[in-house]
């Protein structure tokens, strides 16, 4: 182990001996104080920063804190609109008006019981960023666009990367219809946004719109923080697929229903969260699978489950294995439906594809990184991103900034006041490396 972590150190660390001299544009405290500020939206009561968030897409936290981050884009002179999708755009006009977009941004949804880096770092590293244009007074060629992409996590209506899905042609009609536990359509959520759910296929972005799309992100793993590795250059995006599934038996009296007679729902839906583990398990390579939550019906203490809901995730780089793994994991279920007397019924809510990034994109990262005297290391993403959406439609490059300890989709998420802003310069630095390409 400590072998590999030497030669994972020495692979990925660059030119640092200029690393001191390199000037810095970004303003790290002035960047740290506005995630400071948007930590407040959606704050567990009675805790501090360090206490995480629960900031759901759609949701009134959600809303205030999109009105809060929809100020600093209008002070730091971008001109916003708000695409059908309720996705925000934020346009700083080029030198050239014939040249296409280059587009950089986040989101700032979390998931229940989240932390305050998963997408506020990217969203507002890429306001800094613009600020730190205004105060070079830099201007560029290409138009540059602020984007925060709506409801990325999917924590509310079981379709993550739902803004840039919809940017990308990827949403059906049919999500619109969802309902959140307190039976509000996510149309609904959309008019409370602002926007009119009829005209979402008006979201989608054309491609050659776009030409290029840069998102800064933690990497909510171990690799960067255990290998000493300053900036992460993202080689690829895990593909993610979630279904819904039901576990059907029959509520009845828990005590005169004899054990071997019980349509246990519940006790089926157990058997098939360890069925999940197990044929996951069986891959070799980075396959990740996970049953993250369950609703039991009726509920009671002294009543027999009669119904039991839960999602099934399956992630990785390759397609094809999420797909064998859920023939064997379909194959699992219906051998315990036998067994237990309970049928299973699952429906495919979500997919997003495996994405890998641009390598051109990936070379003006580590270039802008390394002349800004970060040490670099290329690495995939086991987290989903909306980047992986945006390259239906044009060239995507991520930035990694380190994850202290790995932990992320926790409130003890955290990465350094000085990683955040290393993450934002590698930003600066590469979008003007792409405005000055020919
Ligand atoms: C997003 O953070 C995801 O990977 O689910
Ligand atoms: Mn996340
Ligand atoms: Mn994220």
């Amino acid at each position: 182990m400590m072998l590999f972590r030497v030669l994972a150190v020495a692979l990925s660390v660059g030119p640092v001996a200029w690393a001191q001299t390199a000037p810095r544009h970004v303003k790290q405290e002035r960047l740290w104080a506005t995630l400071e500020k948007l930590s407040e939206f959606g704050r567990p009561p009675g805790a501090g920063f360090e206490g995480g968030v629960t900031r759901l897409g759609f949701s009134d936290a959600d809303l205030s804190a999109r009105e809060y981050v929809t100020g600093l884009m209008r002070d730091a002179g971008l001109e916003v609109r708000v695409d059908p999708a309720g996705n925000i755009f934020g346009r700083r006009e080029g030198a050239d008006p014939s040249l296409p977009v280059l587009l950089f941004g986040s989101h700032i949804d979390s998931v229940p019981g989240g932390g305050n880096f998963d997408g506020d770092v990217g969203t507002l590293g890429a306001i800094e960023v613009v600020r730190a244009l205004n105060d070079h007074g830099v201007r560029t060629r290409h138009p540059l666009e602020v984007v925060i992409w709506t409801h990325e996590e999917g924590s509310t209506f079981g379709h993550g990367l739902f803004g840039s899905s919809a940017a990308s042609g990827q949403v059906k009609a049919e999500v619109l219809a969802r309902r959140d536990a307190q039976g509000t359509t996510l149309a609904d959520w959309l008019r409370r946004y602002g926007q009119d759910p009829a005209r979402l296929a008006e979201a989608r972005i054309p491609r050659g719109r776009v030409a290029a799309y840069l998102e800064l992100h933690i990497e909510q793993g171990p690799v960067l923080d255990e290998s000493r590795a300053q900036i992460g250059v993202v080689q690829g995006i895990v593909g993610i697929n979630d279904w819904l599934c039901t576990a059907t038996g029959f509520a009845n009296h828990a005590g005169t229903t004899p054990m071997d007679r019980r349509q246990d729902a519940l006790a089926a839906a157990s058997r098939a969260v360890l069925a999940v583990r197990e044929e996951v398990r069986r891959e070799t390579g980075r396959a990740v699978g996970t049953v993250g939550n369950m609703k039991v019906s009726p509920g009671g203490t002294n009543v027999v489950p009669g119904s039991a809901e839960f999602p099934v995730e399956l992630r990785d780089l390759n397609v094809e294995i999420i797909e064998s793994m859920w023939r064997r994991i379909e194959q699992r279920f219906a051998a315990i439906g036998r067994e237990e007397n309970a049928a299973f019924d699952c429906q495919l809510i979500f997919s997003a594809r495996p994405a890998l990034t641009d390598t051109a994109l990936r070379d003006v990262i580590r270039d802008a990184a390394r002349t800004a005297g970060f040490s670099t290391m290329d690495l995939p993403s086991g987290a989903g991103h909306d980047a992986q959406q945006v390259s239906y439609f044009a060239p995507v490059g991520m930035i990694f900034v380190p994850s202290r300890d790995g932990i992320s989709h926790s409130p003890r998420e955290y990465s350094s006041p000085a990683a955040v802003a290393s993450g934002a310069e590698v930003l600066y630095r590469a979008l003007l490396a792409l405005d000055a390409r020919p």
